[in-house]
């Protein structure tokens, strides 16, 4: 008999941890162009509780509104159940792994099955399981569209113009602020794949993970302050941002270039003194460019780094962990 109802968290109203309910929810059907999927585990990102908590990190009159109860979640790894009849290359039993309809905020992962967009999938690497897989999707798109191609054309909602990844090769320094988090290990691992040299920094805990992720030097930003130890820089990617990130320009050589993953604060004054750019992108759903990640996924190029795993109907104590801070790698729910 087909499932009529499956269990998902829901939040039905803004707030801390304690609003997401694990529930009795109807199943998905899958639309045109989408398949079903077996939800085997899902990787939690900061979108998670910004929809959570109604995106109080921006000025009330910005916010979205949502239409609630919303399940949240982004990312997922699981095996297809059943395919719409239009879409081809997927077929039921394939595991695969994707960032659904980012950032359109109803990517409704925290569920036990989820009608997802056939072109944000990827198959998932056979070399890891569904947990590491899990937690690459949206953390390593970000990495990918900063630091390799965009792939896409919409501009950041922050600038107007249209973010370009710079060469990253044996003769270029990248510095990595908040390396031991999602994106920051991804992007530090993509750049080493790359060839550049890798400054990472982060607290004082992570050195050892950093080190052996191939890190060429490690700065604890709560001993020392990186801007007064590095200069010469080709690129700064923050992945923290927010008041002080400006203070990073000091650190790049002219022609350089600073990436805020998190919006920060410049003056363009001052950059156009320093002779360098500020460039930001929104990260989007992207299968073919997944597909691309899950080769180095799956020859050990690149790792996955898992933090801490919940699950699903424990997804109130993966927010907590999260609220917590000093993330290493990903925090991922296990869907039984
Ligand atoms: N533009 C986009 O499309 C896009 C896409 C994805 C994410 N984001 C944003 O990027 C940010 C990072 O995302 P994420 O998933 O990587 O988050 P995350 O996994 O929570 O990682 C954050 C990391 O930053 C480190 N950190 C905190 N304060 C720091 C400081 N002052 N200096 C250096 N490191 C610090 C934390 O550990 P330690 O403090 O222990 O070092 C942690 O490892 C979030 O704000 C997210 O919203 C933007």
């Amino acid at each position: 008999m087909p499932k009529h109802t499956m269990r998902a968290v829901r939040i039905h109203e803004h707030g801390g941890p304690e609003v997401l309910r694990d529930e009795e929810v109807a199943m998905p059907v899958p639309g045109p162009g989408e398949v079903l999927v077996r939800v085997h585990a899902v990787g939690v990102n900061p979108p998670d509780w910004y929809l959570r908590d109604g995106m109080s990190n921006l000025p009330p009159e910005t916010r979205p509104k949502f239409s609630l109860p919303v399940i949240p979640g982004t990312d997922l790894s699981g095996v297809v159940e059943a395919v719409a009849a239009d879409v081809d290359g997927l077929a039921v039993g394939d595991e695969v792994f994707g960032l659904l309809r980012f950032p359109s905020f109803d990517g409704a992962t925290y569920a036990e099955y989820v009608a997802a967009p056939a072109s944000d999938l990827a198959r998932k690497p056979a070399g890891i399981d569904h947990v590491h897989a899990a937690g690459a999707p949206m953390a390593g798109l970000t990495a990918w569209q900063f630091l390799i191609d965009v792939g896409h054309d919409h501009p950041s909602p922050f600038q107007e113009a249209r973010h370009r990844p710079t060469t990253l090769d044996a003769d270029t320094t990248v510095l990595v602020n908040g390396a031991a988090g999602g994106v920051g290990h991804l992007a530090l691992q993509l750049a080493k794949w790359k060839g550049a040299r890798v400054i990472a920094v982060a607290s004082g805990a992570h050195e050892s993970f950093l080190s052996e992720l191939g890190a060429d030097r490690f700065i604890d930003y709560t001993k020392s302050r990186p801007e007064e130890l590095v200069h010469d820089v080709d690129l700064v990617l923050d992945t923290v941002g927010g008041p002080g990130s400006s203070r990073f320009l000091r650190t790049l050589k002219r022609g350089g270039a600073l990436f805020p993953v998190f919006f920060g604060e410049f003056d363009e004054e001052e950059t156009t003194r320093l002779g360098v750019t500020v460039s930001g992108a929104q990260v989007r759903s992207n299968g073919a460019q997944l597909t691309e990640l899950g080769r180095l996924l799956d020859a050990g190029t690149v790792r996955v780094a898992i933090d801490s795993t919940f699950t699903l109907a424990d997804a109130r104590a993966a927010h907590e962990r999260a609220a917590r801070g000093h993330i290493r790698g990903k925090i991922v729910l296990t869907v039984a």
